[in-house]
């Protein structure tokens, strides 16, 4: 069940009280538990955004290869890297981490596009979507999975934690990796720094089928506080 209110929460109230803001602008609310999941998952996938894409290769036992885009994806620790996806039930990238102990974080341009919405089709666990794709998949150094010749970016995991959220008929993983080795492409690089002109990276937005280009950038300098205290004018 939805509900929509016009009328300000308390914690509204308290913002207001601190901030001096209107309470008048109007909005809904949705209560977990209460809510219909579906417009509850629509509302948090089309408000967390833009969603950056880990294009997760593997490959299970017998050596079949994986790749699958998840836009769940985070860094959790930058030094030393750690990298954390959620897998939304239980599907063969999950399966196979869980049963080969590691997996390779690609980081794909927009060139890319067109092959990684290949590989997030169902394709049945024997099919190594690498071929399906038309991708290259290339042995890596420091772990088993394979990684994506094409993109530019690979980070190289070991599994450090699957954990589980959400109810028990569809739990979402989380599924942690320390980064061990990163190998990037010369063409997106300038010197040890990734160039974002080059990288191109895309990112996904709400709704089943729309992503957003990183070409639209803009710099902003933080303030330390003893420029924030001389500069800022309050209203
Ligand atoms: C851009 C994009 C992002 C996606 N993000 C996720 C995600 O974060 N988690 C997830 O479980 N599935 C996600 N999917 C769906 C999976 O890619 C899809 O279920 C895929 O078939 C899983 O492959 P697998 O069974 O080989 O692991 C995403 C799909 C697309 C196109």
């Amino acid at each position: 069940m939805t509900t929509p209110v016009t009328t300000p929460t308390s914690t509204d109230r308290d913002g207001d009280r601190d901030t001096g803001r209107s309470t008048t602008r109007p909005s809904r609310q949705w209560v977990i538990g209460e809510s219909d999941p579906r417009q509850i998952a629509g509302i948090v996938k089309a408000s967390v955004v833009p969603r950056p894409i880990a294009w997760v290769s593997t490959r299970d036992v017998a050596g079949v290869g994986n790749i699958a885009p998840h836009s769940y994806f985070m860094t959790l620790a930058d030094v030393p890297p750690v990298l954390g996806f959620v897998s939304s039930g239980r599907k063969d990238t999950l399966r196979n981490i869980e049963a080969t102990g590691d997996f390779v974080v690609n980081i794909l341009g927009d060139d890319l596009v067109d092959a990684m919405n290949v590989t997030s089709a169902s394709f049945p666990a024997a099919e190594d979507e690498f071929h399906w794709a038309g991708l290259t998949p290339e042995p890596s150094e420091s772990v088993g999975a394979p990684r994506v010749a094409e993109a530019p970016v690979a980070f190289e995991c070991r599994l450090r934690e699957v954990r589980d959220y959400g109810p028990a008929g569809s739990p979402s993983y989380l599924v942690v990796g320390d980064v061990v080795r990163i190998r990037i492409h010369e063409r997106v690089l300038e010197g040890h720094h990734v160039l974002p002109e080059q990288l191109r990276a895309v990112a996904r937005m709400g709704g089943p089928a729309t992503y957003v280009r990183t070409t639209d950038r803009f710099d902003i300098n933080r303030p330390t506080w003893d420029v924030a205290r001389e500069t800022i004018v309050l209203p």
